[in-house]
């Protein structure tokens, strides 16, 4: 049966048809917001999506900020909105582009690959960016025996798993504070009370979780994973959006959470309230905008991303 919208959910829907404007959201977003978006993705996906936008006149960004800022690069001048701007990702203050000056100097001609959980003065200092879903891809495609990869140390050991390229650190102690908390004890746990369930985690997950799981991968690859398989159990190591968004898709498969209390603070900094006041007032400090200085090198390290599939790293972790 199909849910009923509240109140600000229909106001919501009436006010973006009469301003022409096309709502992105991340997998992590609540579901209230999940419910009112036009497209509903991970990172890679919502990049690719802002970059294929016919017919509107503004987006509203609904996830973290250095996300909305890939979205503003690429949507060719359709202005991007954010409905909170203070959402920003932690795990991007472990790098800054003097880190990445420092690094370059101690490895001079070694490709810096950079994840997109990082502000954009730093990826100014990269010459490939990568998302979850295209780590392994966007290192292989460089051609180089070895990289300077950051700020996340967990993504960097699932993609030397999955490469021979060498993976430099340029911040070993780069980590989400989400992923973190997922434990590789209480996973084994979960599997003996469900034998029959298929654990999937995400690379932001520490070494230890990522082995104890019979995949790794992307939201993205989550989301498909559990579309597609024939696996009626499923055991989620990621953020609870995604898991609370399986949960609403799949009510014939029974969605395991590995630990509830995955809550990423700032994705839930936006809310119903804010996109409607965005929406209704289009405020300046909500519109995204990217230095030029930055905004040009990130098109073009984006550019070079975009022969990447992105579909993976759907691939199976040896035991
Ligand atoms: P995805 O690209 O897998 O959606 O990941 C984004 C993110 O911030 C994970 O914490
Ligand atoms: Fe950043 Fe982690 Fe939140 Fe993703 S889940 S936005 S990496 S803090």
């Amino acid at each position: 049966m199909k849910k009923e919208l509240s109140e600000i959910q229909k106001k919501i829907i009436e006010l973006k048809k009469k301003r022409k404007a096309l709502i992105l959201a991340h997998n992590y977003q609540i579901m209230e917001i999940q419910e009112i978006a036009d497209f509903v993705g991970d990172s890679l996906q919502l990049a690719r999506k802002s970059a294929d936008v016919k017919g509107y006149d503004m987006i509203i960004f609904s996830g973290v900020n250095f996300m909305a800022e890939m979205a503003a690069v690429l949507s060719n001048g359709i202005p991007v909105y954010i409905p909170d701007n203070r959402a920003l990702c932690p795990l991007a203050a472990y790098v800054s582009a003097e880190k990445i000056r420092e690094m370059k100097k101690k490895y001079p001609g070694v490709p810096v690959v950079v994840y997109v959980n990082t502000t954009a003065e730093a990826k100014s200092e990269a010459d490939y960016i990568c998302t979850s879903g295209s780590a392994v891809e966007v290192v292989e495609l460089i051609g180089a025996d070895r990289v300077l990869f950051g700020p996340d140390a967990h993504l960097a050991e699932f993609v030397r798993a999955h490469t021979d390229v060498e993976i430099i650190d340029i911040e070993p102690r780069g980590h989400c504070y989400v992923h973190r908390q997922f434990d590789a004890a209480q996973i084994i746990l979960l599997k003996e009370e469900y034998p029959d369930a298929i654990a999937i985690a995400h690379p932001e997950c520490s070494k230890e979780v990522q082995e104890v799981s019979d995949m790794v991968g992307s939201t993205g690859m989550m989301v498909k994973t559990v579309a597609e398989s024939d696996y009626k159990t499923f055991i989620i190591a990621t953020e609870l959006g995604l898991v609370q968004q399986l949960q609403a898709q799949h009510p014939d498969k029974r969605i395991i959470p590995a630990y509830d209390g995955a809550v990423c603070q700032q994705m839930k900094k936006q809310t119903l309230e804010k996109i409607l006041y965005v929406l209704e007032n289009l405020p300046e400090e909500n519109l995204i905008k990217v230095p030029e200085e930055y905004a040009n090198h990130l098109k073009l390290i984006l550019d070079r991303m975009s022969k990447v599939k992105g579909q993976g790293p759907a691939r199976a972790v040896k035991h």
